[in-house]
């Protein structure tokens, strides 16, 4: 595999094409926005710290050309607008929609074979909405959400144990939403303890309430949504499929009965290679989780029949 194109120029597509670059993932990098001049500008900027960082990937913007993408082997969507303060992933579903369509069907005119990852919001309904434009193998569409939600619980998680995020497992299933998100608490571990060992409950409650409004938590204070860990945890899924590395991640995937839902995305554990997403794992979900997920379950479902109408 050897070429990635990032769709959005934006704060979020930037960041992912910059760690892309920095971990020299691919020889091609393509970053193209409908915003003449934008992804040209970050792409020779990018370009510039080539020699200080020590990448030899190629970085070429393009405005809106889609020749310029031909043959990528994985496509990135950021593209669409980003949430403002008060606002919910929601809230953006109008605009994202036609966003997020068009460019699943400009992107397949000269990659028909390319694995998508959906990062623009409402990110469960948009990778529902790329998989039905596409009409591609499901396990080529692929929703960032629970990666980039399982970080910020780890992150939570370690500020409450006093301990590196790096020797947490801590997974975040449902949806990529301020009340869809399910922190799979009970199954977190510091290097396989359980947390509730080190934690009481009242506080790991609080780390699953912060880890849910983490986004929202952000864009309350930079006025806009957060980009470099939605960037990284875009990039270490792209990273998983170029270098087949068969990782397990919570990610956004297509259920035709797994977790006992059908015809929808919603964020699961999934093994993620060089086919995209390879296998779902049951993590064998207790009562209360299983009726999180499902409510989660629920409020996509009416989030995609939005789509109907628009
Ligand atoms: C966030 C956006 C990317 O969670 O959905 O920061």
């Amino acid at each position: 595999m050897s070429k990635v194109t990032v769709v959005g120029a934006g704060a979020v597509g930037a960041t992912v094409a910059d760690n892309i670059a920095r971990k020299e993932l691919v020889k091609d990098l393509v970053l193209l926005d409908i915003k003449e001049g934008l992804s040209e500008g970050k792409s020779l900027d990018m370009t510039q710290t080539a020699s200080l960082l020590g990448f030899d990937t190629t970085v070429t913007g393009s405005t809106n050309d889609y020749s310029k993408t031909a043959n990528s082997d994985v496509v990135v969507i950021t593209s669409g607008i980003p949430r403002k303060p008060g606002m919910t992933r929601e809230e953006l579903i109008g605009i994202n929609a036609g966003i997020v369509k068009g460019v699943t069907e400009n992107i397949l005119k000269y990659s028909p074979n390319a694995i998508f990852i959906i990062i623009s919001n409402p990110m469960d309904t948009m990778t529902y909405l790329a998989l039905k434009t596409a009409g591609v193998a499901k396990n080529k569409i692929i929703g960032m959400g629970g990666i980039l939600d399982s970080a910020r619980f780890k992150c939570y998680l370690s500020a409450a144990i006093g301990c590196s995020p790096n020797d947490l497992q801590a997974t975040v299933i449902g949806g990529h939403g301020d009340t869809t998100m399910v922190p799979l608490t009970r199954l977190a571990t510091y290097n396989g303890t359980p947390v509730s060992n080190l934690l009481d409950a009242d506080t790991l409650n609080k780390v699953a309430a912060d880890t849910m409004v983490g986004g929202a938590t952000l864009t309350g204070m930079l006025g806009t949504s957060a980009w470099y860990a939605p960037g990284a945890a875009g990039a270490t899924l792209v990273e998983s499929i170029i270098r087949d590395e068969k990782k397990l991640f919570p990610c956004c995937v297509y259920l035709d009965g797994e977790y006992g839902q059908k015809d929808i995305c919603l964020g699961v554990p999934v093994v993620v290679g060089k086919n995209g997403w390879e296998k779902i794992i049951d993590f064998h979900l207790n009562a209360e989780e299983m009726d999180k997920f499902n409510k989660a379950a629920d409020a996509v479902r009416n989030m995609n029949n939005v789509l109907a109408t628009l």
